[in-house]
């Protein structure tokens, strides 16, 4: 039914362009309007109810509608200091401490933070500080980066030529020239008949190592990586992986940086992917869940190591010539901080593993509907593959037929599904419960049985 005259849903399709979105669908179909949230769920203007399983964009860790807690850090900040930017060594007291905070839960000695408004912001300044440090080195043209085939990064210029995602390089003149991107530890997909998850990685590692000998050492900067691979499909990395990659960006002197958009702040059952597997990053970026997405802000945090080269830089130059209008907002960095004080409040970690273990057993529970293949997850964070023949792994045709189905079906039993190809992202608001959980599952259940019957009729 085509939308009211001068409804909100008109005035949409009149006015406004929608990110990662069929234009002309959305001509057709017009918005699906959110109206308000609480908790785990979230109603549209109609007032139908879904269970939100990816927490919006893995980013609502506390839930759809701030807390009064949250609302009156936020009030008071704006009525004190709304705004003021910390250029040319001005500061203001929440920013200076949300940095203190961020450097004391590190999961590596770091050394300091740069603030930003999204986790492409964030990714965008560390391959620009890669290339900085690269410079200060004395070494410029050791400037090509690294990232993996389906991983994600954002959206600004730099952020998404390192994504290894063609469609979003397709026809906007990307990735640009110094990118390169290697093999993704999807084991499920990828690994061959009899090979251990250790052998696969230790191919994947041998395969980075050979595209920087044929790129040359000397011309890498950087190699970006996401502990846990959300955009790509929730994709647990295979035992020994990072590991061994983490061995040959060492022996090329490449730096790492650990992409914790999605992973930081309890995701995977700590603080950081890199506490779940073991990474040592140079420099980690992170958003999202850092202000519960209350506020649009990311964090850069850079090793001394950086630090000293940007210093370094900083004097040749004069300054160090970076920032946003909005780098360390007040109003952001306050509710960041408070966001964080809860998250410990509630124990954050041992949530996530917990109502983790509830989310894969229940999962799990689908190991063997003719539907569903690959079933992984740790922390609050999983993912499952859709399959035609669980045997040989391989998926209905077209690629994304099941998975449009299945998101389809799920939306009319009142879930909101993270469907990416013919894989299923799970990341619920960390303030979910375990009878949501249930519920979810029950959800899923009706939706994998109908989108069955449907693909086998
Ligand atoms: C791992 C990762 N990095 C970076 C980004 C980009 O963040 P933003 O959309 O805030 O720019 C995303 C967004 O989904 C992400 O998943």
């Amino acid at each position: 039914m085509p939308p009211l005259p001068n409804s909100a849903a008109a005035r949409d399709i009149a006015y406004y362009v929608h990110p990662q979105t069929s234009l002309r669908q959305h001509r057709e179909s017009g918005p699906v309007i959110i109206d308000h949230g609480e908790g785990a769920v979230v109603y549209d203007d109609a007032g139908k109810r879904y269970i939100e399983t990816v927490a919006g964009l893995w980013c609502a860790s506390l839930g759809f509608s701030a807390s009064e807690r949250i609302a009156q850090v936020a009030y008071d900040q704006l009525r004190k200091l709304g705004y003021y930017h910390t250029y040319r060594h001005r500061a203001h007291e929440a920013s200076i401490d949300l940095a203190e905070k961020l450097i004391g839960i590190a999961p590596v000695p770091m050394s300091k933070v740069l603030f930003q408004c999204s986790g492409s912001e964030a990714n965008d300044t560390a391959i620009k500080l890669a290339w900085y440090y690269q410079a200060a080195m004395g070494r410029p043209q050791k400037n090509k980066i690294i990232g993996r085939r389906n991983g994600y990064h954002g959206n600004t210029i730099a952020a998404v030529s390192v994504s290894g995602k063609p469609d979003m390089h397709a026809d906007f003149n990307l990735p640009l020239p110094m990118m390169r991107h290697t093999e993704f530890p999807h084991y499920y997909r990828q690994h061959q008949e009899g090979e251990s998850e250790a052998a696969f990685a230790t191919r994947l590692a041998d395969a980075l190592d050979a595209l920087i000998i044929a790129e040359g050492p000397d011309t890498v900067a950087a190699f970006f990586a996401e502990p846990v691979m959300g955009a790509g499909g929730a994709i647990i990395p295979p035992k020994t992986y990072f590991e061994k990659v983490q061995a040959v960006l060492r022996k090329h002197d490449v730096l790492f940086i650990a992409d914790e958009v999605i992973c930081g702040f309890g995701r995977t059952g700590n603080w950081w992917g890199c506490n779940t597997f073991k990474l040592e990053p140079d420099m980690l970026t992170c958003a999202k869940a850092l202000s519960a997405a209350y506020q649009p802000i990311s964090a850069v945090l850079i090793n001394d190591k950086v630090h000293q080269a940007m210093l370094a830089q900083s004097d040749k130059l004069g300054s160090f010539a970076h920032g946003y209008t909005h780098s360390g907002h007040p109003v952001a960095t306050a509710v960041a901080l408070e966001v964080l004080k809860i998250y410990e409040e509630m124990d954050i970690n041992g949530r996530a593993r917990r109502l983790g273990r509830c989310l894969l057993d229940g999962l799990k529970r689908f190991s063997d509907h003719p539907l569903v293949g690959d079933i992984a997850g740790v922390g609050l964070i999983a993912g499952v593959e859709l399959v035609q023949d669980k045997r040989t792994r391989a998926g209905y045709t077209p690629a994304g037929r099941a998975g449009k189905l299945v998101d389809r079906i799920g939306n009319e039993h009142g879930l909101v599904l993270r469907v990416i190809g013919d894989r299923l992202a799970f990341a619920p608001p960390f303030v979910i419960s375990e009878s949501q959980i249930d519920e979810m599952l029950t959800g899923l259940e009706h939706t994998f049985d109908a989108a069955y019957r449907e693909l086998s009729a």
